[in-house]
């Protein structure tokens, strides 16, 4: 059975989302950096322009495991994600463990969404003639392979702390105001994504699409079908978000049926842009010539004058659109202290809901400090890994869960259940498993590493003050 307490509205969050709401929060929170920066990386290192086919291989992982996200959310609207389901149903330390986990993911993806941000806006500012110090756009550590750890010379990275605290304030003004801008911001990024594909299919040179799948250069994950799949593991982030709906589950009218559904439309419509911008990015400017801060706007730039009136706007857009992204996502961190502390094993006071704007006040507060500090403080490429391996991880045991709760818990109302079980959720832990196994051996260090003193807050914290106790 489910305890009573996890099911009940938990205090005062109120329920203003409606399922369009749930589509456009999961947009907001999932095109962002992934697109606009990552795919010309991603095409340019490891699968050229065969990366519209790890685009594919990553969103069907997604939907395997956005199916199993929506059994479990719909049965169990409560906030706090996947942390949620797990108290409900696996007990504490396992759902200790797997908040950790979330903690761990939304953390490093707020910080590294932020990072992102920082580049695309110091770009457009410099193509302004308005140059930022050096030192205050850097991040104040590097990870160089070989050398560890090193001291950058930079203060810290201003631009990625700023929109964090921006972002937060908005948050803090209560969920409705907060999901209408965000709501505009939607309808500006995906505008801008619309007319890169619109204008720039009619720049798209098919010599650039030959060979489609480059050889493979003799090492793993440098082009060829393991260049495809490497790609797939980076790209993933770019699908990275639609989990933090279901964070929002308690806030959310009819949970039931809106919550697959938000969830299920948001991932396909990404999909869809994805596909769409890649094969056309590609097509415009040669995979070689990709690896940029900015590959949209250079491919706009390359096209040519008539298309130089789309330059500023795609920029503008981008950094809109991942403004959008770091909105979400801390919204869904706020919403896993909420969730951790309101059982106990976080102090109390993150459980706190402002009684006007119905906001966990702390809670934002607290996740504004710690991911000002991650992004203003570690590099971009280390906090990505961080936020693959944390993410994997919460999904793989999603579906894995879906499995153990089938079998344990038969009875369960569910209404919204994953077809073709079990090979549905056991498909979908086998892509985020095979995934996680490519990532180095340095970014699992950092894995345990986060396990081992989220045990220690455990069993030093949470077990002597947890509701259970
Ligand atoms: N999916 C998010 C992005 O691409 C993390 O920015």
């Amino acid at each position: 059975m489910l305890r009573e307490a996890d099911t009940s509205d938990g205090g005062g969050l109120k329920r203003t989302l409606s399922a369009t709401n749930l589509v456009t929060l999961g947009i907001g929170a999932i095109v962002g950096t992934g697109i606009f920066v990552v795919t010309g990386q991603a095409a340019a290192q490891y699968a050229g322009p065969a990366l519209t086919i790890s685009f594919l291989i990553s969103a069907f992982g997604c939907v395997l495991a956005g199916l199993c996200y929506a059994e479990f959310s719909a049965m169990i609207p409560v906030s706090g994600s996947v942390y949620s389901y797990s108290y409900a149903t696996v007990g504490e330390l396992l759902a200790w463990f797997i908040g950790w986990d979330l903690i761990l993911e939304y953390l490093f993806a707020v910080s590294s969404v932020a990072v992102g941000w920082s580049g695309y806006a110091c770009n457009l500012l410099s193509g302004w003639g308005l140059e930022l110090p050096p030192h205050l756009i850097q991040p104040t550590f590097d990870h160089v392979s070989g050398a560890g750890w090193v001291l950058t010379g930079s203060i810290i990275n201003f631009p990625a702390v700023f929109i964090i605290a921006l972002v937060s304030s908005l948050l803090l003004a209560g969920v409705k105001q907060s999901t209408r801008i965000n709501t505009i911001i939607v309808v500006v990024k995906v505008s801008v994504i619309l007319l890169f594909i619109g204008f720039g299919m009619s720049y798209i040179d098919t010599s650039n699409y030959h060979p489609y799948i480059p050889e493979n250069t003799g090492s793993f994950g440098s082009f060829g079908w393991s260049g495809i799949l490497r790609a797939t593991a980076v790209v993933f982030f770019a699908y990275l978000g639609f989990d933090a709906l279901s964070t929002a589950a308690q806030e959310t009218r009819n949970p039931q049926k809106n919550m697959p559904k938000g969830i299920l439309i948001s991932l396909l419509i990404c999909a869809v842009l994805y596909v769409a911008v890649t094969a056309v990015l590609t097509g415009m400017v040669n995979y070689r010539e990709l690896n940029v801060d900015a590959p949209i706007a250079l491919a706009i730039d390359r096209a040519g004058e008539n298309l130089l009136w789309l330059s500023p706007f795609i920029k503008i857009g981008a950094i809109a659109g991942i403004s959008s992204v770091i909105l979400v996502m801390t919204y869904g961190l706020t919403r896993i202290y909420y969730a951790i502390a309101h059982d106990g094993l976080l102090p109390r006071m993150f459980a706190k809901v402002n009684a006007k704007t119905g906001v966990p006040q702390n809670a934002t507060i607290f996740a504004c400090i710690g991911c000002s500090l991650v992004a203003g403080l570690f590099p971009l490429h280390v906090l990505v890994e961080m936020v693959s391996i944390g993410t994997l991880m919460a999904f793989a045991i999603v579906c894995i869960s879906v499995l153990v709760l089938r079998k344990t818990q038969p009875d369960l109302k569910r209404p919204f259940r994953v077809p073709f079980v079990p090979w549905i959720p056991l498909l979908g832990a086998g892509v985020c498993i095979l995934q996680m196994v490519s990532l180095p051996w340095s970014t699992w260090l950092r894995l345990i590493i986060w396990t081992a003193v989220g045990l220690a807050i455990y069993f030093c914290y949470g077990i002597r003050r947890s509701r259970l106790s």
